[in-house]
């Protein structure tokens, strides 16, 4: 039998009880607590401060680990190591999250997934940000929080207002191709193993000798997509609200590891100069007839946290972690998100969240010019020089200069003039969410369940806002509104 572990304080320092605390007044439930009593005083006070930050979106999640496979050649598009030699597999940290409710939210809810993905390669840290909808409610970084706040609690009342969300979407028409999605059955899913996830924005695959290619990323699951009926959905909120996680937890431990297909679109250059649709406004989609799905690997999950603190709530990913034959494209949003997630991790964990295992990259490290700040844990690169140029210590230079993607890869030459941009909602908005309507009604009963999911929420808001969202349903099809029109009037009359 294993030996039990000896318990110390966590300066190592053995100590006979767990439970013991040290009164002055004798051996009863009467007594003065002494500040000599070390155990007590550590164990108070390590209590209050065992929270860190939320996030302030996705904050709440299930998570694992895993590993991403090369199942296909696509070598001729990048250079990414992670990406080249077929059967090459990386390991995988996944962390799937709701996105509007607090750390404790119930899994089942109506919401978007956020899918935060790294992958640990030979040439540094990958990270996929990606959300369960190709689509974006915005597309213009300014507007983020707000589209947030409008999802979150009410400033006065501090409860969720379907009134602010309507209010929101209402003005800021440009994501209804989203909204149609959130309120289709999509937005309640079985589990997260039947869910799909996207890229939403462009990136750029590259290779040394300067091409390049446009890409949108889709994971699709191998486990089919399931969807839970908002009633259903409801119900499960408050009857099982870690649902989800216990789904992913089970299947892990019963070796049914879940899996998911990675398949890219990719677009040439020039394409993007004339296509229909500008490839940098993330609420469009490129029709999979334009750009079929390219297969490219595998993502298989295996392992649960061992622990879910260190490994799910101290991750930290960002889109602008990319190796080698991966880059940003020009999309603004993208831009934006560049800057927002290292910052987030710099206030949510710290300056050195690069450090945390659950983090740290596989491959070799070497950044002296990046040292000493809170919580530092490693060597701290010793005796090194800590400034750039010197002959104490030669360092050797590999990979691009500038930013990814800055060098290698065009369309990055740019001439213009800067102003200030608004971003305005135009009748082509309308044109994709139209076509999705289209497609939901060649499958059974998803036009009703879209009306009745919508006015569920609808009904809560004030009747103040009801007339301009069906206005704006109503510019994606006259149909829409009328059906969404007809079950709020249902459900009006089942509550007089
Ligand atoms: C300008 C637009 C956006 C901004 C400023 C933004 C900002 C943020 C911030 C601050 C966090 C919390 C990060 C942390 O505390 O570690 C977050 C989380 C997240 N965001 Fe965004 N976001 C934006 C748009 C998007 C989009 C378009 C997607 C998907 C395509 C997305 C997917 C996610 C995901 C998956 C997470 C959770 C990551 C995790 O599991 O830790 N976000 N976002």
């Amino acid at each position: 039998m294993k030996a039990s572990p000896v318990y110390t304080l966590a300066e190592g320092v053995p100590y006979g009880s767990a439970t013991t605390a040290q009164h002055f007044g004798g051996d009863n439930i009467k007594g003065l607590m002494l500040l000599q009593d070390t155990q007590l005083i550590e164990t108070l006070a390590h209590f209050s401060r065992e929270r860190i930050p939320e996030r302030v979106v996705h904050a709440h999640a299930v998570g694992a680990w895993g590993e991403f496979e090369v199942t296909h050649d696509i070598s001729e598009f990048t250079d990414a190591k992670f990406l080249n030699g077929i059967g090459k597999k990386s390991k995988t940290l996944l962390r799937v999250s709701t996105v509007g409710p607090e750390r404790g939210g119930s899994d089942s809810i109506r919401d978007v997934r956020g899918w935060g993905m790294k992958i640990f390669t030979e040439e540094g840290n990958q990270d996929w940000v990606f959300n369960s909808i190709p689509v974006f409610f915005v597309r213009d970084p300014i507007k983020f929080p707000s589209l947030n706040r409008s999802h979150k609690r009410h400033p006065a009342t501090n409860m969720t207002d379907p009134t602010m969300f309507w209010d929101f979407h209402n003005n800021s028409q440009e994501g209804i191709h989203a909204l149609m999605l959130l309120f289709s059955d999509r937005g309640t899913p079985k589990s997260i193993r039947h869910i799909n996830a996207y890229s939403g924005h462009t990136y750029k695959l590259t290779k040394e000798d300067g091409t390049f290619h446009y890409i949108k990323v889709h994971i699709k699951t191998n486990q089919g997509v399931e969807n839970l009926l908002n009633d259903d959905a409801v119900k499960l909120a408050g009857q099982a609200p870690d649902f989800h996680a216990a789904d992913l937890h089970q299947a892990i431990v019963n070796e049914n590891y879940p899996s998911w297909t990675v398949y890219f679109q990719i677009m040439k250059p020039d394409d993007a100069e004339t296509y229909r649709w500008n490839i940098f406004d993330m609420t469009k989609i490129w029709p999979h007839s334009d750009f079929p799905l390219i297969p490219v690997g595998k993502l298989t999950l295996n392992r649960n946290p061992a622990n879910y603190f260190a490994d799910i709530e101290q991750a930290a990913f960002s889109p602008s972690n990319m190796v080698p034959g991966w880059a940003p494209s020009a999309d603004p949003m993208l831009q934006a998100r560049m800057f927002a997630y290292n910052d987030a991790a710099r206030y949510r964990l710290g300056v050195n969240y690069q450090q945390l295992p659950c983090n740290r990259a596989v491959s070799h490290v070497y950044c002296p010019y990046q040292r000493d700040g809170f919580m530092t844990f490693t060597d701290n690169y010793g005796g090194d020089p800590n400034y750039v140029g010197s002959d104490l210590k030669p360092v050797t230079f590999a990979g691009n200069v500038g930013a990814n993607g800055c060098v290698v890869g065009g369309h990055e030459k740019w001439i213009g003039q800067v102003i200030g941009f608004t971003s305005r909602v135009v009748d082509d908005d309308f044109v994709q969410p139209r076509a999705f309507w289209e497609v939901l009604g060649k499958q059974n009963g998803q036009r009703e369940h879209l009306a009745y999911n919508v006015a569920c929420h609808l009904s809560g808001a004030d009747p103040q806002v009801h007339a301009k969202a069906l206005e704006m349903f109503s510019k994606v099809h006259p149909k829409v509104a009328e059906m969404i029109q007809v079950e709020l009037e249902k459900i009006a009359n089942s509550h007089r």
